[in-house]
């Protein structure tokens, strides 16, 4: 796929066909985007893919944590929750609602619909029944400063080749907000961090969610031009 069109057509996909994908091509994908730029090139990323009964375990665990209502605890800090639902607020808080409600728009869901909203969120917490995940993990010895941008740089490049392979992708923290059980289950070592994870199969293109383009601001109300 050609750069530009690759970059404008990158979205997230969150529901997909469930033909497996062969970890040879996952491989091909990750060793593609570890040319991702990191400061002082570092590279403070490591890879685990899960896959098969590993994955369902995953998912099992991930969905009784949510009925439980086991809040999260990642690894990576989270937001000041007395700065609002995931530290957001104002406009940054409004982006987040518009995706919500597009999602749920786009799923029939209707407003206070708690059935159909609690059937999402697990849905969510099964990774939308992808085929496989990557998980990236951050030697504990890095402080999560420069490396939570290197993995930025990362995720974006993943994705970006993920197209070229004709896969979807879908960058998800529900992964990753319990680094624990992820550790125990993938057997990632106490001593890494749990940064974040990121699905990957074959679109299903025919589900409406994956037919959500996700609103930009315009450049003009962001960007300030100094000569
Ligand atoms: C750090 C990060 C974490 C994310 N976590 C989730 C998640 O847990 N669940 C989800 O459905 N989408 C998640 N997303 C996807 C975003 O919602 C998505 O990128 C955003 O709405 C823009 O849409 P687009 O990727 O389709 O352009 C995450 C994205 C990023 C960058």
């Amino acid at each position: 796929m050609e750069l530009l069109e690759a970059i404008k057509s990158r979205k997230s996909i969150r529901a997909f066909k469930p033909e497996a994908v062969p970890t040879e091509t996952m491989k091909e994908v990750l060793k593609i985007a570890t040319r991702a730029p990191s400061s002082v090139n570092s590279q403070p990323w490591e890879f685990f893919i899960v896959k098969g009964e590993k994955l369902d375990q995953l998912k099992s665990r991930r969905v009784e944590q949510l009925r439980q209502g086991i809040g999260p605890d990642p690894d990576v800090p989270l937001p000041d929750k007395t700065r609002g639902n995931m530290g957001l607020q104002g406009v940054y808080k409004k982006r987040q609602v518009v995706l919500g409600v597009s999602i749920f728009k786009l799923l029939g869901i209707a407003r206070g619909d708690q059935k159909a909203i609690t059937d999402y969120m697990e849905a969510m917490y099964r990774f939308f029944d992808a085929p496989a995940v990557v998980i990236i993990a951050v030697d504990k010895v890095l402080q999560l400063s420069y490396p939570l941008i290197d993995i930025g740089a990362l995720l974006q490049t993943i994705a970006l080749a993920a197209l070229e392979f004709d896969l979807g992708t879908c960058i998800m923290r529900a992964i990753a907000d319990y680094p624990d059980p992820v550790r125990e289950i993938v057997g990632i070592p106490e001593s890494k961090h749990v940064i974040i994870g990121m699905t990957m199969g074959y679109p299903d293109c025919d589900h409406p969610i994956n037919r959500l383009k996700s609103e930009r601001e315009a450049l003009e109300d962001l960007l300030t031009v100094v000569e």
